[in-house]
């Protein structure tokens, strides 16, 4: 029964390579959405990300409620909740944004909002994000092809 313990591995591979067109789609702050105070609190947005495990090509929907807009920010800007511009969209209560991670997206991203003092108050989420292709990033596509047919040929030999 050598060969069938391979197939959870093989599962699992499978499901990892599938993961990557499988985006995730998310509403930032939930039901809250995306606001300013005093309808959200300082750290509100650290506490909705928490947990959330983001990935390259997941969705992130920014729902306005009341009058909000949006920047993709560095860190810098995020901790200074300044930005010299890339104001994304500015919207009214019911609008809202939609932001595509970038499939190759891994590591931090930053959103604020760049009206009034709401940022200060606490419009602003970072998020990190994950490789959503992290096990073919480290193979070649070489290297891949000998995984496959070690993988293929072991389940044949069993
Ligand atoms: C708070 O949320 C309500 C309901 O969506 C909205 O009408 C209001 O404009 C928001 N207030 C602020 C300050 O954003």
């Amino acid at each position: 029964m050598v060969g069938s313990s391979l197939i959870g591995p093989l599962v699992i591979t499978m499901a990892c390579l599938l993961r990557g067109s499988m985006a995730a789609y998310y509403t930032v702050g939930g039901d809250v959405g995306w606001t300013s105070p005093p309808n959200i609190t300082s750290g509100f947005y650290d506490e909705w990300a928490a947990g959330k495990k983001l990935m390259g090509g997941d969705s992130l929907y920014f729902n306005y409620k009341g009058t909000q807009n949006l920047a993709v920010v560095s860190k810098e800007e995020y901790d200074r909740c300044k930005t010299a511009s890339k104001v994304l969209g500015e919207g009214e209560e019911g609008e809202g944004y939609g932001y595509r991670l970038p499939a190759n997206a891994d590591g931090m991203y930053y959103f604020i909002s760049t009206i009034k003092s709401h940022c200060e108050g606490g419009q602003k989420l970072a998020i990190n994000v994950a490789s959503s292709v992290p096990f073919m990033s480290s193979l070649s596509s070489d290297s891949l092809s000998v995984l496959v047919s070690t993988v293929l040929s072991a389940l044949l030999i069993h």
